[in-house]
């Protein structure tokens, strides 16, 4: 992936929004987080494994959604970065990659949830999916530039690929649970009588 040919022309809005996806709320970050820690409270080695395969998958993802921020800014003149908005963020990282959302907040823990019912924390990780599905094609609303919409495309596909893998063990789940009230019982602290 090459981007920097075209940095300059292409610099406007893009590569803040960019930074939606590294830092911010719905982001690669916040969705490696998420599904690393929730695993361990997930009873079922086989729901487990895909916790933690797409959370590795995920930090992938991050440092392709870095690669692409740093070599969209790494050569930006000063009048480039006056014009564009980012010189509040230059002042405070200069070019550095810093996990932040694209309006400046910082990555927080906040952004979300490791409730220790997996059937809760696997509904969180649908709509995950689906909200960086839906940041990914808002990104490329923006993109006229084939060495970014490719690799942006290539990601929003795993994020389709990610809420299935979701789906599959959430059904995977709800075979194992006691049928008359998947809602009452949660599979990690309460045993089965
Ligand atoms: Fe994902």
């Amino acid at each position: 992936m090459t981007v920097q040919s075209v940095m300059s022309r292409y610099f406007s809005i893009s590569e803040k929004y960019i930074f939606l996806e590294y830092g911010g709320p719905d982001g690669e970050l916040g969705a490696s987080l998420r599904y690393l820690s929730q695993r361990y409270s997930v009873p079922y080695p086989e729901i487990k494994a895909v916790l933690t395969d797409i959370g590795t998958e995920e930090l992938a993802h991050l440092e392709m959604i870095g690669t692409i921020v740093y070599q969209l800014t790494k050569n930006l003149t000063m009048d480039e970065i006056k014009k564009s908005g980012f010189d509040s963020y230059f002042v405070d990282h200069t070019t550095g990659v810093y996990p932040s959302s694209s309006s400046g907040v910082p990555y927080t823990a906040a952004f979300m949830q490791v409730k220790g019912d997996p059937i809760t924390d696997l509904h969180e990780d649908l709509a995950a999916e689906q909200k960086a599905r839906t940041t990914y094609d808002n990104i490329l609303r923006f993109c006229d530039d084939p060495d970014v919409i490719d690799p942006i495309r290539f990601l929003r596909a795993r994020e389709v690929v990610h809420y299935q893998r979701f789906g599959e063990s959430l059904r995977i789940l709800t075979d194992k649970l006691d049928s008359k009230n998947f809602y009452a019982f949660n599979p990690e602290f309460d045993k089965k009588k």
